[in-house]
């Protein structure tokens, strides 16, 4: 119901070697939000997942497969989905892991928080409520710190700026302009959590429980923390003279 009343709701899930764990989130999504589309961004992934995406969309006419040509990295998975669900006109688009990590069955709260006013629902790992299980302690300490780096070099006001669970409102999208988004890594969870802070957008952080992945492996790699710390560190810099300008 809620999803009627926000419109025609897009599930985006970039996928690289995820054969084994696409079939599952499908059918999990599916049934938890029946309303909702999915469309799966395969960067041609050489396990096959593409032409398991595509089977899935042979069967169902509410899933879509973007194939990408080869590995450009989680960003511009997203943006070229964001790209293709805008022209086909949905009103909400959602970010969302393929290896069950993010639980469609927790999807609903996010879509709520944009039914209560937010232009951003971001499903939050590090507010109270929000919980992550089986992750590895160096990972979490990774997540942990990546988070507090982020909020003291850019002081966003949120908890989990690199959650990869979030649900968009189209005008959002379309009002931070997507164009010149250069993140490749995950670090484009981060880019797109300031654009839409500094355009003075509502960003609500909903509790969720992350599952780490029991199939597969994750794609998370040196070249991915280094953009991410690099990126972050130019974007503090180049953005202080402004923040100590207007200290908020
Ligand atoms: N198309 C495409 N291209 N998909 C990709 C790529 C890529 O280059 N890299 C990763 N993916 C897909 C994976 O197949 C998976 O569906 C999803 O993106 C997340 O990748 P994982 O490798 O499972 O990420 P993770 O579990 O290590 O990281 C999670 O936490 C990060 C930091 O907290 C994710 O939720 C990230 O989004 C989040 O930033
Ligand atoms: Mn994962």
């Amino acid at each position: 119901m809620m999803e009627r009343m926000l419109g025609r709701v897009l599930v985006i899930v970039p996928t690289y070697n995820e054969r084994e764990n696409l079939p599952m989130i499908a059918e999990r999504l599916r049934k938890a939000v029946p309303e909702a589309h999915l469309l799966i961004a395969d960067d041609n992934s050489p396990d096959g997942t593409g032409a398991v995406a595509d089977e899935l969309a042979a069967d169902d006419d509410q899933i879509h497969v973007l194939h990408r040509p080869g590995k450009q990295g989680l960003g511009a998975a997203y943006i070229a989905g964001f790209r293709w669900g805008l022209q086909e006109g949905y009103d909400v688009l959602v970010e969302m892991d393929a290896d069950g990590s993010h639980q469609p069955e927790e999807l609903p709260k996010l879509l709520e928080a944009l039914g209560d006013g937010a232009d951003l629902a971001i499903g939050s790992r590090w507010v109270p409520g929000g919980k992550v299980v089986n992750w590895p302690t160096s990972r979490e300490f990774l997540s942990r710190g990546a988070n507090v780096y982020t909020r003291v070099m850019l002081g966003v006001p949120v908890r989990d700026a690199t959650a990869g669970f979030r649900a968009y409102r189209a005008a959002t999208l379309e009002k931070i302009d997507l164009s010149d988004v250069e993140s490749q890594g995950y670090c484009f969870q981060v880019d797109l959590t300031l654009r839409t802070v500094r355009d003075g957008l509502r960003i609500a952080e909903v509790p969720i429980t992350f599952v780490d992945r029991t199939t597969g492996s994750s794609k998370m790699n040196r070249a991915i923390v280094a953009e991410a710390l690099w990126r972050v560190t130019v974007w503090g810099v180049s953005g202080m003279p402004q923040r100590l300008r207007r200290p908020r």
